[in-house]
């Protein structure tokens, strides 16, 4: 997925030069226009132990003296309040005393890291909805879907401590008289978290609760542009942390860009690499922490259909697909690209899809009502311009939007374009707003096909009610991605099922299943205790 401010290694340099003056330039505006957490409509900010400046380091105590960035509400380009980030000092000495951190928590027995786990779904409970608005204030996505992804982050806190009572490997039968085989688990040790500004608490969640049941210590890096909901978040968790006497650095964080990044996928002591960003930052990130022989978990791009078949249901198609698509305005990675339509029922779905985005409740995204509100930052908005220019150039027809709002803020029209090839450049890409292309297809054959052809292989699902189709979508030559749905969206998956996908999407796992696997390194023990010494495969060595 392209989210923005992920910046790429090369660029890095220049645009940090770049981001300093952006960030002088910004703080003498947010001075002078004065911060929305001055405001008394903004009071709740403090609730989360927010303020005018915020140290964006976190270690067991909190500081950060290096660049000052001043995060902007995207619905309307106000300063909300800044962060100091980490240095590269700071970033140092972070990593030492979190490995220090590892050293009391893997001696931690697993269901005592659980209780730590409830502890922390509990404490976030009890904040979720001010977390909630926070989010919706900083990312521009809608308040229950703010408070969405903190229940996801609470979810799979409640699914870590059932599992801190079940990590476990099989006895496996050995060959020889008088000997045991096992599967031990242990913790692979410190988790470097990297992750994007959609979902700026969710994404962490999954990983922090079940990498520190498995006995691991971690380290964030949150987006740039989302750095408030990092130290809120952070707060939370330190709290609990310490009000158990535990050592903060058991979970830190170094607020930052692509330098922290950078340091962190070279970085040798960070065992496991977990990176949920673009495709293209994702593969310098899997290239870089390749060179090392380390681990990563890689989340990238999507880019996800929904096939609608001749008998499906039109009434669940049409919300499912109105979600899937406007939903987070379209800054989900399992966000609905391509809608692709069978030809009997293609112009009744467009037309009935269209006059549902007409329903679409346009506004601030803490507004209770409000269904749908701002892409995150100006690029985005650029990048929206430029795809919906392709598309008519590569012979596409806006039936619906297409244009920037005016008014204050990074409003798009939520917007649908028909006509365009399935193999259409820009089909192919993933551009990160709310476009959806509407596709024409004839056969089953074909719509499968058009499913897999792209690079990306995160969500995708079927409308119908053939139960051979289901099987066959489910099966070696249907779907190739890594979430297989039928009859819902694709975006909105649940925390107990494994969430990541294949191809260029990076191939890792998060969340449920036996996703914690990742986070943990497999030893196959045999153990004699017999008097003899025989060999495997019955080899005599005499
Ligand atoms: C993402 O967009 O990075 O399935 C994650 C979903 C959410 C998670 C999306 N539960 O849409």
């Amino acid at each position: 997925m392209q989210r923005c401010l992920t910046l790429t290694f090369a660029r890095h340099s220049r645009l940090l030069l770049r981001n300093k003056f952006a960030s002088v330039h910004c703080q003498q505006s947010a001075a002078m226009s004065g911060l929305l957490i001055n405001q008394p409509k903004y009071s709740w900010l403090k609730e989360l132990g927010l303020s005018e400046d915020n140290p964006g380091v976190y270690n067991g105590s909190w500081g950060g003296s290096g660049e000052v960035i001043t995060s902007y509400c995207p619905a309307n380009n106000e300063p909300i309040a800044r962060v100091t980030q980490a240095t590269m000092a700071e970033y140092e000495e972070t990593v030492q005393k979190t490995k220090e951190a590892w050293k009391m928590w893997a001696d931690i027995p697993a269901p005592k890291r659980g209780e730590i786990v409830r502890q922390i779904g509990d404490a976030l409970r009890k904040k979720i909805n001010v977390l909630g608005s926070l989010v919706s204030l900083e990312m521009g996505k809608i308040y229950v879907e703010g408070v969405g992804e903190v229940q996801e982050y609470v979810d799979v806190c409640d699914y870590a401590v059932g599992l801190s009572r079940m990590i476990g490997g099989p006895m496996l039968p050995s060959e020889r008289p008088g000997h045991a085989l096992i599967e031990q688990w242990n913790p692979v040790g410190l988790v470097g978290i990297i992750t994007a500004f959609n979902f700026p608490v969710a994404v962490y969640g999954w990983n922090n609760a079940i990498a520190l049941t498995c006995g691991n210590v971690c380290l964030w890096k949150g987006a740039p542009t989302t750095p408030l909901t990092s130290v809120a978040v952070s707060k939370i968790v330190a709290e609990v942390l310490e009000r158990n006497n535990l050592p903060g650095a058991i979970c830190s964080m170094t607020c930052g860009g692509a330098d922290i990044g950078t340091a962190m996928a070279k970085d040798e002591r960070v065992d496991l690499v977990s990176f949920t960003g673009s495709t293209h930052v994702g593969k310098m990130v899997a290239m870089t922490v390749q060179e090392r022989f380390g681990r990563k978990l890689l989340e990238l791009g999507g880019n996800n259909a929904i096939i609608v078949f001749e008998d499906a249901d039109l009434n669940l198609v049409v919300p499912a697909s109105v979600f899937a698509s406007v939903g987070t305005a379209g800054q989900r990675c399992t966000t609905t690209r391509r809608l692709m339509l069978h030809e009997s029922v293609h112009d009744a779905v467009v037309e009935r899809v269209a006059k549902a985005y007409k329903q679409v409740r346009i506004g601030d995204p803490w507004d209770p009502t409000t269904l749908y509100g701002p892409l995150h930052t100006k690029q985005a908005v650029d990048q929206y311009l430029a795809a919906i220019e392709q598309a008519k150039q590569q012979g596409g027809t806006v039936v619906y939007g297409g244009k920037v709002m005016d008014r204050p803020g990074n409003y798009v029209e939520p917007t649908i374009i028909t006509g365009l090839a399935h193999d259409a450049l820009i089909v192919h890409t993933e551009t990160f707003v709310p476009i959806l292309y509407v596709l024409k297809f004839k056969t089953e054959e074909e719509a499968f096909a058009w499913n897999n052809e792209v690079q990306q292989g995160l969500s995708s699902s079927i409308f119908t009610k053939d139960m051979g189709r289901v099987f066959r979508w489910l099966g070696p030559k249907g779907s190739d991605c890594g979430i297989v749905n039928v009859n819902i969206p694709t975006s909105g998956a649940e925390i107990g099922g494994a969430f990541g996908g294949e191809k260029h999407t990076g191939g890792g796992r998060e969340s449920g299943s036996d996703s914690w696997k990742q986070y943990m390194r497999r030893s196959t023990c045999t153990i004699n205790y017999s008097k003899d010494l025989p060999l495997a495969q019955g080899i005599k060595f005499e």
